[in-house]
């Protein structure tokens, strides 16, 4: 008897054996056959998309490059205008622009002009998109040798992006790199954040690796009784400085320099957050940070962590295709399911109170966690 583990041998929806459907009889026949023709093709096209994507990131890279988004935003424009702006030969614009309405990110009127489509007028309203598509060269660079990226034999560039992943010296110039990245791309996460999470009741809310403070200015906004403490390395914490004077929140809010890896975590809080921080660091760190929050809070205090996440058993394409290569180029970090989050926690000594259905995963996704006595 074949076993379900068998090479080839694994029997998939509809009962056809993938040895089967491997073969080229089997393919030739099913592209002509009537009642499954157009699951071929489309299986077809899905496979193509997937050997594509490479070529999809790059062009809508070159677009973000040559800031075509923004050049159309002010109206549609000719193949000579554009060309002529981004100092690009015209038979050569004339591939990328054919590409990218293809991949539905521009329109064309008749060939002739060139204009937003609903994705890149939708892409130029989500703050911080395309800094953060950018940066994906480095990324990019990464993946280049595949293989070697999983065995663990490239020298990834991305660490260096995020230089507090190994607790070395760090220039204030690049923290406010990184931190900068952040805060553009924190207004989508707080908005679902605040929409998964109940931060009415909490007193004094301590963001640990609060950045530059996006974060709780959101929080601070939403809800104006709160008292706010940030904590993050001395290069960062204090550029939350102007950012709450702006937001006119300095008489409630309170910063506070230090490393969760070397010192303690302030006590006065009656809640914590930690907002995209455990998916940079490995189990060891989580552990130790997760200890340390439940020392600096008061019996029955709570934890909100918020970050991208791995759908677990049901592995997902944010999680674990995107997030999961990103924080593997990080070295130290990756991406933890809510159940191997939960886990982490419950050994720390909370309990998980609510772990709710995220809006949309590729932002973020909850959990909330109430500290228990001491046994
Ligand atoms: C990915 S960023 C997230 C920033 C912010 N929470 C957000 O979501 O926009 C991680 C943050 O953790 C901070 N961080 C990293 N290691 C730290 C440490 N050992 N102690 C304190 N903060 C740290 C970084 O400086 C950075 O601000």
């Amino acid at each position: 008897m074949r076993g379900e583990h068998e090479a080839g041998a694994w029997y998939g929806i509809g009962g056809w054996s993938n040895r089967l459907i491997a073969s080229r009889r089997f393919q030739k026949w099913a592209a002509k056959n009537f009642l499954t023709r157009r699951m071929v093709r489309r299986e077809g096209a899905a496979l193509f998309d997937l050997l594509a994507g490479f070529c999809h990131s790059q062009i809508l890279m070159a677009l973000v490059q040559f800031d075509i988004f923004n050049l159309l935003l002010k109206g549609p424009k000719t193949l000579e205008e554009l060309a002529e702006i981004c100092r690009v030969p015209p038979d050569r614009m004339a591939i990328l622009l054919r590409a990218a309405v293809a991949l539905k990110l521009l329109r064309s009127q008749r060939g002739e002009r060139f204009a937003l489509s609903k994705t890149s007028a939708a892409l130029l309203g989500v703050p911080g998109l395309s800094d953060m598509i950018r940066h994906h060269d480095v990324l990019y660079r990464d993946l280049r040798d595949p293989a070697a990226f999983f065995r663990g034999d490239t020298q990834t560039e991305l660490a260096d992006f995020w230089p507090y992943v190994f607790g070395g010296e760090m220039e204030p110039q690049t923290a406010k790199t990184y931190s900068d990245l952040m805060a553009r791309s924190q207004e989508l996460v707080a908005e679902d954040t605040l929409r998964s999470l109940d931060l009415s009741t909490v007193d004094t809310l301590l963001d640990v690796g609060g950045g530059s403070g996006a974060f709780l200015k959101q929080v601070g906004q939403a809800h104006p009784h709160v008292k706010l403490m940030l904590f993050d390395l001395e290069q960062v914490a204090p550029t939350a400085a102007p950012r709450f004077a702006a937001a006119g929140m300095d008489d409630r809010a309170q910063i506070a320099c230090g490393s969760f890896k070397t010192d303690l975590i302030p006590k006065g809080a009656d809640s914590i957050s930690l907002i995209r921080v455990l998916y940079d660091h490995t189990d060891e760190t989580v552990t130790m940070l997760l200890a340390k929050c439940w020392d600096s809070l008061p019996v029955g205090g709570r934890l909100f962590i918020s970050e991208p996440m791995s759908g677990g058993a049901r592995p997902e394409p944010a999680g674990d295709v995107y997030f999961a290569l990103y924080t593997l180029a990080m070295r130290t970090g990756k991406t933890r399911s809510i159940q191997e989050i939960s886990s982490l926690c419950r050994q720390a000594g909370f309990e998980v109170t609510k772990t709710p259905k995220p809006a949309r995963p590729f932002v973020t996704r909850c959990l909330e966690a109430h500290k228990l006595a001491p046994l």
